[in-house]
């Protein structure tokens, strides 16, 4: 899916990219609204542009100060969601422009949008989104791209990131990494998950895919939010998940780590290169912002492994829907 996305999506992106002339707020909800935000993070640093991401049950509360001068980006695997395609109506009677990221054509998300990005990722069959997920940040990836000039680019970045998970996708990954630490997860009450800049999003959908299908009570934080607060709740051995891709945040997210190591919690490092700060060390490759979609693809792996040890059905978890068609 992702290397169709670099090889034959650019068009779309280009077109999408013409419209998408005013201040850009992305809106999504659950994993789309963690997409909504990557997507602010991949604006900031690549295009080195403002955006905004709001989740689609509160732009219900934002919407009001939009004008002709803001673009929305209304983010949406199933393209059903309520608290996405409710607003259509709305900005059109409204003139406020906006463009569509979705993954099923003839929803009515799709057909209610002028401007569209089609994501190719096909049908899932469990109610999580998985390959929706990778598929919108890539997407969004190459808008960001596409702002800055640097399409080409962000394409070779995207080409490298899918060879980057072929390992990790391979048995020996899971046998050797993945399920040592989905054993150790399975046993915790709660598990606090940390990331900074373009990795806060990625510690956000992570504890959304383990919650899912586990049940087990997990939190993402912003990697020096934490200690504003629940860090109180950190005790002997209660485990953290810290995404730790090489990069400016590196070395303050490695103190942040230290800090809840001090303080007893075992530390699941999710990084290219070891640390003395890691109890657990998930080695992922990561090119650029992509670790966004690296690690959360180990996250996703983390999180079924941890179902099928549970004996849970990872495919249809209790009390989920595919998509909230109702309020
Ligand atoms: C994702 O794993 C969840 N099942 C859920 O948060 C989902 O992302 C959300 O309901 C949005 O659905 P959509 O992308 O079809 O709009």
């Amino acid at each position: 899916v992702l290397a169709t996305i670099a090889n034959e999506l650019l068009a779309q992106i280009e077109t999408f990219a013409r419209h998408l002339q005013g201040r850009p707020l992305f809106v999504g909800c659950g994993t789309a609204f963690h997409a909504a935000l990557s997507g602010v993070y991949f604006w900031q640093i690549i295009a080195k542009k403002a955006a905004s991401a709001v989740a689609g049950s509160e732009f219900l509360y934002s919407r009001d100060v939009l004008s002709d001068q803001d673009f929305v980006t209304f983010i949406s695997q199933s393209g059903e969601t309520i608290d996405i395609v409710e607003h259509l109506p709305v900005l059109k009677e409204r003139h406020i422009p906006f463009g569509a990221v979705v993954n099923r054509l003839g929803s009515t998300l799709e057909r209610g949008s002028q401007h569209k990005v089609l994501l190719p990722a096909g049908a899932e069959q469990c109610v999580l989104a998985t390959k929706s997920y990778t598929a919108m940040v890539a997407v969004l990836f190459l808008q960001a791209h596409e702002q800055a000039g640097t399409l080409q680019q962000g394409k070779a970045e995207l080409l490298e990131t899918v060879k980057e998970l072929e390992p990790l996708l391979q048995p020996e990954y899971r046998t050797e990494h993945i399920l040592p630490i989905a054993d150790f997860l399975t046993k915790a009450e709660h598990v606090f998950l940390i990331g900074r800049g373009h990795s806060y999003p990625v510690a956000l959908e992570a504890a959304l895919k383990i919650k899912e299908v586990t049940y087990v009570h997990t939190e993402g934080f912003a990697g020096g939010e934490l200690k504003h607060g629940v860090i109180a709740l950190i005790e002997q051995g209660t485990p953290c998940i810290v995404f730790a891709p090489e990069g400016s945040e590196y070395e303050a997210t490695i103190s942040n780590a230290l800090e809840l190591k001090v303080r007893g919690a075992k530390i699941i490092g999710v990084s290219s290169k070891p640390s003395d700060a890691f109890d657990f060390f998930l080695p992922v490759d990561a090119v650029a912002q992509l670790s966004t979609i690296t690690h959360a693809v180990v996250m996703q792996l983390v999180a079924y492994n941890m179902a099928i040890i549970l004996g849970n059905d990872p495919d249809k978890p209790r009390n989920l829907a595919k998509s909230v068609t109702v309020k």
